[in-house]
């Protein structure tokens, strides 16, 4: 089958496309998708690169060649689940298994989801890790409701953009975090506020925040501390988390600060860590808000799968805004 492939870790240069990859082996418990869109991450890179090859459990390279890609949109190649062949779904591949930048995949059955009916294959591949990744870290994590006042660091790239549309849509007043020349992009997908921090230091607001989501992951709890209200002062749902800070990137400090916010009751410390989770019921989650017209795909570029180097690339310069999808054909 068609798909890209990489032999060894490397650059974006180890990509290449190829049109006799083996086929996946369909699994129990698994659904076989004709692929047609898939989304790049940062994940993609760190894998690609081999940066995750201790916790990927790869270190002794098994399994070559590699197909990179974790978010996809396809059809059902045969009823699986409940689904229909041919019913359109939408995903996230869970943990290291990659495999979605190829014509075909087998994802487990719970890591996907009917996709939303309005949507097109690229704008609903571009919508899973990174709307999942938003989300949980929000809704789960952070438990923001109505009059929080919340900070996104980074908040023009993919999980950004995510985070501003569902912090907006849970009612919290956004305040965006990234460079001047993404600043209107900010304010059309909902913020309230928005810093361009090569002119200002969003940890020195004129008024502090309720919560932190450091999507970016430049700014540790040691440093956001100083811009969020006192415990006293703070805005938060009854019986919620104290938690008032989140990162994305796992560094040594944030390890730490996830495992002090698991602390049982008043142990728990304010700052988390968040690890996404595919799952089926966040799938329809997500589906629910673009369906109510609260949330909508946030797409820099789309490339065919020939460029899937070209699209690595642009990723790697740490600019995109919003995604970057592949299209599959
Ligand atoms: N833990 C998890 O489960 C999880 C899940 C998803 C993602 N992540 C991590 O989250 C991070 C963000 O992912 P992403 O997909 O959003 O990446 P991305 O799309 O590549 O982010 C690009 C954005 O970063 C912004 N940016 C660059 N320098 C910045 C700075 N100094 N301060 C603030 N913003 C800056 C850029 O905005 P400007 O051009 O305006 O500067 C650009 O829009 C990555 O490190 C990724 O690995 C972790």
């Amino acid at each position: 089958m068609r798909a890209a492939i990489y032999r060894r870790f490397g650059g974006p240069e180890v990509l290449q496309v190829v049109d006799d990859a083996p086929r996946p082996t369909p699994r129990a418990g698994c659904a076989r998708v004709r692929v047609r869109a898939a989304a790049l991450n940062p994940k993609d890179v760190l894998l690609r690169r081999g940066k995750l090859k201790l916790v990927s459990g790869r270190w002794f390279g098994e399994r070559w060649p590699r197909i990179p890609g974790v978010d996809f949109a396809g059809e059902l190649i045969e009823a699986a689940g409940g689904f229909d062949a041919g019913q359109r779904v939408y995903g996230m591949i869970q943990g290291w298994s990659e495999g979605a930048c190829a014509a075909e995949a087998v994802v487990p059955l719970g890591e996907l989801a009917a996709m939303p009916p309005s949507l097109s294959f690229t704008e609903a591949a571009a919508i899973p890790l990174a709307a999942l990744t938003s989300l949980q870290a929000l809704r789960d994590l952070l438990a923001v409701r109505r009059g929080m006042r919340v900070c996104i660091n980074g908040a023009s790239g993919g999980v950004g953009s995510y985070a501003v549309q569902l912090a907006a849509a849970m009612g919290a007043e956004v305040i965006a975090v990234c460079s001047g020349r993404n600043v209107q992009r900010m304010r059309d997908l909902g913020a309230h506020a928005v810093v361009d921090y090569t002119a200002d230091d969003p940890l020195a607001p004129q008024s502090p925040y309720d919560a932190f989501y450091d999507v970016f992951g430049n700014r540790p709890w040691s440093e956001a501390r100083r811009a969020i209200r006192p415990p006293e002062r703070r805005r938060a749902a009854p019986g919620a988390s104290q938690a008032v800070y989140v990162t994305t990137v796992p560094d040594g400090r944030a390890l730490l600060g996830e495992l002090r916010g698991r602390l049982p009751g008043p142990l728990a410390g304010p700052a988390r860590l968040v690890i996404v989770r595919s799952n089926r019921d966040d799938l329809d989650d997500l589906t629910a808000r673009v369906e109510a017209g609260m949330l909508r795909p946030v797409i820099d570029r789309v490339l065919p799968l020939a460029d899937i180097a070209e699209a690595h690339r642009y990723l790697e310069t740490k600019r995109a805004r919003g995604k970057v999808v592949i299209e599959i054909g």
